[in-house]
């Protein structure tokens, strides 16, 4: 049995991260993958959720029902859209973190074209670069990849729309906030409010992998590119994280909420989503959400504070970075967040990592919130070397 599988190599940001793990040189430099880490490199978790953590019921770990914790996911869509919503019309369901959210996308958006008998696969316009796994998570679609930045490096806002407008009826995918995972670089408001036009003007359904809230500028700068779509896309679907901004990364947090059109749409997509669930996980883990709830009703403002500082650290570790770096590299310094491509080859990427244990993704994408104090020297005098 199984002979037609063959053995997959790991995904790459775990691949090189375990490649990190092993490399026993004391000045070794991990800025692959996406975490954010302390000055000194060590986990970060923020002290609004240690106290969280204490304050849970340890008294009742029974099943919850499919759709997650409701007290959570009417928090989290309140954070994300502000109070300007009608919970009506919002289909809201938990997820296990950002990935499954979007996971789950796929999976309704695509047993709703099988049910409609609908012949084509639907398509997906996913600029590129992206964050690796949204090849993966939408491979069942077809997909239209464009170029996220132009040939100065700089946004690529007019293929944006010129994708729109050549393939009506599919779905975008969008990077939420003013991060984007590998550039840094993510639309301005004004641009946002053009592009939900041409959408609605092609019938294209905008979804959001929102990852980062909090960590390009704040909570309430950042999700302003959320509102300006929820409120102007006819059709429209976000997926949340809480790995990044509440350092729950393996406990798995996240959830998934779509526009519809009322209870009835919001009705039948629930329901689906929660049969989604029962026939992959069963039920939710609802530990992490329980902590978050506390974090809203009790150390929301020490959260906010928190991650406050967390954000300003990575713009500051972004600047001290990028500095003393030749001018080639100053384009990355309108990105925001934890990311930046520094448009290094694969050669002089392989370099780095072969002769100095520097790691970084294949791509040159480098994670500023994993440079630590003794690292800023060594990787600025050994990414000069190599170029
Ligand atoms: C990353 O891009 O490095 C993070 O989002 C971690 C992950 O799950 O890939």
């Amino acid at each position: 049995m199984f002979e037609s599988l063959q053995k997959l190599q790991i995904d790459p940001i775990f691949a090189l991260m375990q490649q990190y793990e092993r490399d026993e040189n004391p000045q070794k430099v991990n800025v692959g993958i996406g975490i954010y880490r302390d000055i000194k490199g060590k986990p970060f978790v923020f002290d609004c959720i240690k106290k969280a953590i204490g304050c849970v019921r340890n008294n009742n770990f029974e099943y919850e029902s499919m759709g997650g914790n409701q007290q959570f996911l009417a928090h989290t869509a309140k954070l994300f859209l502000g109070e300007d919503f009608d919970s009506e019309k919002l289909s809201l369901q938990q997820a296990c973190g950002g990935t499954h959210a979007c996971r789950l996308f796929a999976d309704l958006y695509l047993r709703n074209n099988i049910l409609g008998s609908v012949k084509n696969k639907p398509k997906i316009l996913l600029s590129t670069p992206s964050w690796g796994n949204h090849f993966g998570i939408f491979k069942d679609f077809e997909v239209v990849k464009f170029s996220h930045l132009d040939e100065n490096k700089a946004f690529n806002f007019s293929e944006y729309l010129a994708q729109v407008q050549a393939h009506p009826n599919s779905v975008l995918l969008l990077h939420g906030g003013r991060t984007h995972n590998p550039t840094g670089e993510n639309f301005t408001l004004s641009q946002l409010e053009i592009l939900a036009e041409k959408c609605n003007e092609n019938q294209v359904f905008v979804f959001v992998d929102f990852a980062y809230l909090g960590l390009g500028k704040s909570i309430l700068e950042d999700r302003k590119y959320l509102q300006i779509l929820y409120k102007k896309c006819v059709q429209m679907a976000f997926g949340v994280s809480f790995s990044k901004n509440a350092s729950l990364y393996k406990q798995r947090l996240g959830a998934l909420f779509i526009k519809t059109n009322g209870v009835n749409e919001k009705e039948i997509l629930e329901s689906n989503q929660q049969n989604l669930i029962r026939e992959s996980l069963s039920n939710l883990p609802i530990y992490p959400a329980e902590v978050m709830n506390i974090v809203f009703e009790n150390f929301y403002e020490d959260w906010v504070s928190e991650l406050g500082l967390v954000c300003a650290d990575i713009a500051l570790r972004r600047k001290r970075l990028l500095g003393p770096l030749p001018a080639r590299f100053s384009y990355l310094k309108n990105g925001q967040g934890m990311f930046g491509l520094l448009g290094l080859s694969q050669a002089q990427v392989l370099e780095l990592r072969e002769v100095y244990s520097i790691y970084m993704m294949a791509d040159s994408r480098i994670n500023f919130a994993g440079v630590r104090e003794q690292d800023f020297d060594y990787l600025v005098h050994n990414i000069k070397k190599v170029l």
